[in-house]
């Protein structure tokens, strides 16, 4: 009750900020004449026009802590838990929470039919493709404040730090809020950025997709304001070289810069991920009453296929490959019932595509021999992405390296194991990711965190890449 009537007040004051930050947009004027001047005139530092200076650059890691903790608040499970599921009562507050946070930035905002939202600063030569950086607000049941925020909440602040030295960017930079990085209502990962990329698949399956309770993608997207026009979601689609350069800020998610000790992960490649929904059917029946000989489990078949995706990820002989069955679900789900049906949902990853494509041939191999010898029926094997590592582009991982360096923050280059938005950023757009240490790796956890000092380096550094990729 108390968290209702916080968050219905926070709304009243969020509205109220939100509309004066849209007239803020609209009376937004850049009162630089003429608007192309050079960068030491704008900054008043000394910098050739790809060097901005590095003490010019001032974080304000203490209010955007504020911003992550009340984002956080945004949730539907208590804290120090965060879930914010897709166009949620919560998911749609924490939007309006980001809108008004990017018009205080004096960015002009948009949202396409899915709700990727977008702020743009615009650049003295505007018809430039422009360059962007942004990530997710959206959090999978029970995780932390920290898994993508940084990155929004972080780019915004780049932003401010931008303004603040005195910064103009000859191309526009333009700060992303994806849509549903994370596949938990709709099962769908990277839904926002995956249709941006141009999946025709992920369009025509939106025609058809429903969550667990049977409310359709449409209708979902409908109620938080979205998807209005019949047939809009290819106006979703950006094309090749839409943006110039795309940089994501984010947590590491794994332990390495803690266990080193270094401030900045410069990553080079992101781990091809898959995921996979699987059905059993068998012939349930009473607990006590069906001998064992006579029984067709399909809540066995679904624990021998569990144990077998984690054979043939370990057969794979590379740490890289990795596999989770996240989902399992048996019905009727009752203690005096053989499960008459299940459900498990695979999750498997490598950073080298051919031997994960392997894993999931042996996984449907084995499902299917599980499936004979238990005498239930395999209803459903429904790879539901089998996506392609993506690689970043050298030249930004140069100006990201550099970047670290003016900043004398130690850096090293790493592979992301986790998917991002900049999966699929990378069909689009040349694309690079900056690391920032996060406690113990944890993510996808309560426990999640970053401290104010790494986030504001994270952030330093995203907003001397940007500056350096907007002057090219
Ligand atoms: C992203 O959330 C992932 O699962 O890698
Ligand atoms: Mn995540
Ligand atoms: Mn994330």
């Amino acid at each position: 009750m108390l968290l209702r009537c916080g968050s219905s007040s926070s709304l009243i004051f969020y509205a109220l900020f939100y509309l004066c930050s849209v007239s803020a947009i609209s009376g937004y004027k850049d009162t630089d004449e003429p608007t192309i001047r050079t960068m030491n005139e704008f900054s008043g530092y000394p910098f050739d026009e790809t060097q901005l200076h590095s003490q010019a650059l001032i974080v304000d890691g203490e209010n955007l802590q504020k911003q992550i903790d009340e984002l956080a608040t945004f949730s539907d499970t208590p804290v120090p838990s965060v879930t914010r599921v897709l166009y949620t009562e919560n998911d749609v507050i924490a939007r309006r929470y980001i809108k008004m946070l990017m018009g205080l930035a004096g960015l002009s905002v948009r949202e396409d039919a899915v709700g990727n939202i977008f702020g743009r600063w615009e650049g003295y030569e505007p018809n430039l493709a422009p360059v962007a950086s942004g990530s997710h607000i959206d959090a999978i049941p029970y995780s932390g404040k920290y898994d993508g925020v940084v990155g929004v909440l972080g780019a915004i602040e780049s932003i401010n730090t931008l303004r603040r030295s005195g910064f103009k960017p000859r191309r526009s930079l333009d700060i992303i809020m994806f849509t549903s990085e994370e596949p938990t209502r709709f099962g769908i990962s990277c839904l926002g950025s995956r249709l941006m990329a141009g999946s025709e698949i992920l369009l025509k399956a939106l025609e058809t997709t429903v969550d667990n309770q049977n409310i359709s993608f449409v209708d979902a997207a409908r109620s938080a304001g979205y998807a209005q026009e019949k047939n809009d979601l290819t106006s979703v689609f950006l094309k090749k070289g839409s943006y110039a350069a795309f940089v994501e800020l984010h947590i590491e998610q794994g332990p390495i810069l803690e266990d080193e000790g270094i401030s900045i992960g410069i990553v080079t490649a992101i781990a091809a991920p898959a995921s996979i929904k699987v059905d059993f059917e068998g012939g349930g029946g009473h607990a006590g009453a069906v001998l064992m000989p006579y029984r067709n489990d399909a809540g066995l078949a679904a624990a021998q296929l569990a144990l077998a995706v984690e054979k043939h990820v370990l057969e794979s002989g590379s740490i890289d490959t990795v596999g989770t069955v996240g989902i399992l679900d048996l019905h009727p789900g009752a203690i005096n019932s053989i499960p008459s049906k299940s459900h498990l949902e695979i999750d498997t990853r490598d950073i080298d595509e051919e031997r994960r494509n392997k894993v999931i041939k042996k996984v449907h191999d084995s499902a299917e021999s599980i499936a004979k010898a238990r005498g239930v029926r395999l209803a459903e094997f429904n790879i539901i992405n089998q996506d392609p590592p993506a690689i970043s582009d050298d030249s930004i991982v140069k100006a990201m390296i550099s970047a670290s360096e003016e900043l004398n923050l130690s850096h090293k280059l790493m592979i992301s194991r986790a998917y991002h938005d900049s999966l699929f950023m990378a069909r689009v757009s040349p694309m690079g990711m900056i690391f920032i240490p996060c406690f113990k790796g944890y993510s996808h956890k309560p426990e999640e965190h970053a401290s104010v000092q790494d986030i504001s380096n994270g952030v330093r550094v995203l907003a001397l890449t940007l500056a350096k990729l907007s002057q090219k």
